[in-house]
């Protein structure tokens, strides 16, 4: 059984008289411990395709599928708890909650897990500091965004986005800020989890250096997938 299954994707946005296909005729299967990335100018149909993986966005037309369960059967409620439960977003611009500290930054995403499903809260802040050790920031929980750079706020954004324990992360440019040593890090640390924790990437980068060390390289164009030659 796949993890994702996306069978004829096709999204068309109305833009007044005009129709748009961002993205067209997509299938693509995604095995669960799958790490994929995806490459394509700006433009191509990259983060629309990834919003509708993560049950954001609809399809035109086309069917998605988590482990063998349709999106479109889920329902509103089903839905929330999927993109909730199961899905960890990297978005491209990463956001945190300025009246918020780091640690309660990281805390946010867990409030959404109902009640009797919802760890103890002191495993939730053993977790939270455990992954700001990860991703080499334990010294700023207390802080506030605005205490740090933009580079470090990124950081704290790739943390969050495991705190529900995820089973597939949907990651949107996610080290697009980060100086080369830092970027490296942060993919060394999405393959450790990888490895270990068995969770399946979809990133989209632009830095095709990162993409060469992924398992599976996809590229976007004009709304169109297609599979680029591993090792290449
Ligand atoms: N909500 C929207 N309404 C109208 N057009 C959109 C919307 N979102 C994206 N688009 C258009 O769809 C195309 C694909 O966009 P996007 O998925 O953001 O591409 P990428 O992430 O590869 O840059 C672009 O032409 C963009 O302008
Ligand atoms: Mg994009």
């Amino acid at each position: 059984m796949s993890q994702i299954k996306l069978q004829n994707i096709t999204k068309t946005y109305q833009v007044g008289e005009d129709a748009l296909v961002a993205v067209q005729d997509v299938s693509l299967d995604i095995q669960s411990g799958d790490f994929i990335s995806i490459v394509g100018h700006s433009g191509s149909g990259k983060t629309t395709l990834l919003s509708m993986i993560g049950g954001i966005t609809t399809p035109t037309s086309g069917r998605i599928s988590f482990e063998d369960t349709d999106l479109s059967a889920m329902g509103s409620d089903g839905l929330s708890e999927y993109r909730c439960r199961k899905i960890g977003f990297m978005f491209q611009f990463a956001s945190l909650l300025p009246m918020l500290t780091v640690k309660e930054n990281l805390l946010l995403p867990t409030m959404f897990v109902p009640e009797p499903e919802r760890t103890y809260a002191s495993k939730l802040d053993d977790k939270a500091a455990e992954l700001l050790r990860s991703v080499g920031l334990l010294d700023k929980i207390n802080a506030f965004p605005g205490q740090l750079s933009g580079g470090q706020q990124r950081r704290v954004a790739i943390a969050r986005s495991f705190m529900n324990n995820p089973k597939l992360i949907l990651a949107d440019e996610p080290t697009g800020d980060l100086d080369e040593k830092t970027e490296q890090e942060m993919i060394n640390f999405f393959k450790a989890m990888n490895r270990t924790e068995g969770i399946t990437f979809v990133m989209v980068t632009h830095n095709s250096e990162l993409a060469r060390q992924t398992q599976r390289r996809l590229k976007m164009h004009q709304g169109s997938l297609q599979t680029l030659p591993s090792g290449e």
